[in-house]
């Protein structure tokens, strides 16, 4: 009987030695077995690589010492429309990806995702039918040569929602950008999702959709728009993103229904935030009814100055713009200068004052109302005694 049990513990050690995480992860994914590649690739493993497959099952990894050229690699993948596992390309001197070219997807496990970063001659990723990201985390550093990504297909990134997702494109270099339909489509990344966007974006064309100035049927703006006491609001019907800041200073606006398609706003310029909103006296409803992501680099993604009270009673609209922030931020954003957790503190005590300069100038209605009435009775008196 011991013995019995005893081998039995022994063959369950041996069965789970047999599967490891990468095994237990190809199994879950349900990978053919003759498309499982569970080895580095090198010029000794290629051989077994399976190259007819289009969906395989690998945690692919070119770096300086695969020793395998591009041609070589292109025949290795023509086939390859879905990676399962993840993808690292670093340290090589490849000047784009296009060997992957037939890729359509990318499905990943969750401590591995998207690596590409030291490889000083690529010009672009060239992924140019990848469509769907299945990842916790992208990261693509462009070296010296880059000039954009280069994924005119990207539809989608999403992972299992335990996990945040992180996106890093790192290109701080004036020789690479990012279009602004890339980076729509990194915004629309679910939430939570943590987005740093380092580069600058490449000039679209002006088109009656994406407009550089606010026009009427702008869907996009490429470009910073301020809106002032005479900004025409119908404008901004359509607009679903903007692609530089926005500024709404002094104007005599109640609320922001005005920005009914609004989504996204995403600043790249170092330093400057999305969202300024100042001035707006009148101001007492801040809540944008769609927005969805804001974007920029800096601290203070969104400032709100001298509006109308009521937005320091409400701490929940800071919370819920919080939400809305791409980079994991506790200061922002900011009300008056108060961070959320300050708004929220002082909301009671202001609350009181507030209520009390309501009832004291409700009291003041009623004084000129009495003061009226005795003024309307001397007159009456006046007029009877006359
Ligand atoms: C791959 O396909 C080719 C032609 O369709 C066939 O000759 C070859 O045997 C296949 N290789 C494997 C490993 O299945
Ligand atoms: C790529 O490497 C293969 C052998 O691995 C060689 O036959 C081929 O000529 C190389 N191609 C180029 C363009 O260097
Ligand atoms: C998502 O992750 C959780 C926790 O790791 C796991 O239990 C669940 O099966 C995953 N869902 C899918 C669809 O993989
Ligand atoms: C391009 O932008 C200008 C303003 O900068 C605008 O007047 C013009 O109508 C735009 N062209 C198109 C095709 O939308
Ligand atoms: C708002 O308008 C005032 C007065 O015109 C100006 O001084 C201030 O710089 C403006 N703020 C922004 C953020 O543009
Ligand atoms: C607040 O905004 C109003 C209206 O635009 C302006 O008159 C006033 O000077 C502003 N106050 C401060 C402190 O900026
Ligand atoms: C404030 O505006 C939002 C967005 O338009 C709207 O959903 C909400 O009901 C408004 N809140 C109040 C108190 O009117
Ligand atoms: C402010 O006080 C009034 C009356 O005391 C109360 O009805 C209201 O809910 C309070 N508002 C906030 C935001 O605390």
């Amino acid at each position: 009987m011991w013995f019995f049990l005893i081998l039995l513990f022994i063959n369950t050690i041996l069965l789970q030695a047999a599967l490891s995480p990468a095994d237990t992860f190809f199994k879950k994914k349900n990978c053919d077995s003759q498309c499982i590649f569970n080895k580095e690739l090198s010029l000794e493993s290629i051989s077994s690589f399976p190259t007819n497959c289009s969906r395989v099952c690998t945690f692919l990894s070119l770096n300086e010492y695969s020793g395998i050229n591009e041609s070589k690699l292109t025949n290795l993948f023509k086939n390859v429309k879905v990676l399962i596992g993840g993808l690292s390309v670093s340290n090589t001197a490849f000047t784009s990806l296009k060997f992957l070219a037939p890729l359509e997807g990318i499905e990943c496990s969750d401590d591995v995702g998207i690596n590409i970063q030291n490889n000083n001659e690529m010009v672009d990723t060239g992924l140019i039918n990848l469509k769907t990201i299945d990842c916790p985390t992208i990261f693509i550093s462009a070296g010296f040569q880059m000039t954009g990504l280069n994924v005119p297909k990207l539809e989608r990134i999403t992972y299992n929602l335990s996990q945040n997702i992180g996106i890093t494109i790192m290109a701080p270099l004036d020789t690479f950008c990012i279009t602004p339909i890339e980076t729509r489509k990194f915004l629309s990344t679910r939430s939570p999702s943590l987005i740093g966007i380092v580069t600058a974006y490449c000039k679209p064309k002006n088109d009656s959709k994406l407009c550089n100035t606010p026009a009427e049927g702008c869907v996009e703006i490429y470009g910073n728009v301020v809106i002032g006491p005479t900004f025409d609001m119908s404008l901004m019907k359509n607009v679903e993103a903007i692609y530089g800041c926005l500024i709404i200073n002094g104007t005599s606006l109640s609320n922001l229904n005005a920005f009914e398609k609004l989504h996204y706003v995403a600043h790249l310029s170092n330093g400057k935030p999305a969202i300024r909103i100042e001035n707006n006296l009148l101001l007492t409803n801040a809540t944008f009814p769609m927005l969805k992501r804001v974007y920029s680099n800096t601290i203070d993604e969104i400032i709100f100055k001298n509006n109308s009270e009521e937005l320091l009673l409400d701490p929940f609209l800071c919370y819920g713009l919080r939400n809305v922030l791409s980079m994991d931020n506790e200061d922002a954003p900011t009300f008056d200068g108060e961070t959320c957790e300050q708004v929220e503190k002082s909301a009671p005590e202001r609350n009181v004052t507030y209520m009390d300069g309501k009832s004291k100038s409700a009291t003041m209605v009623n004084n000129f109302h009495e003061c009226f009435d005795f003024l309307v009775s001397v007159v009456i008196f006046v007029v009877t005694q006359l």
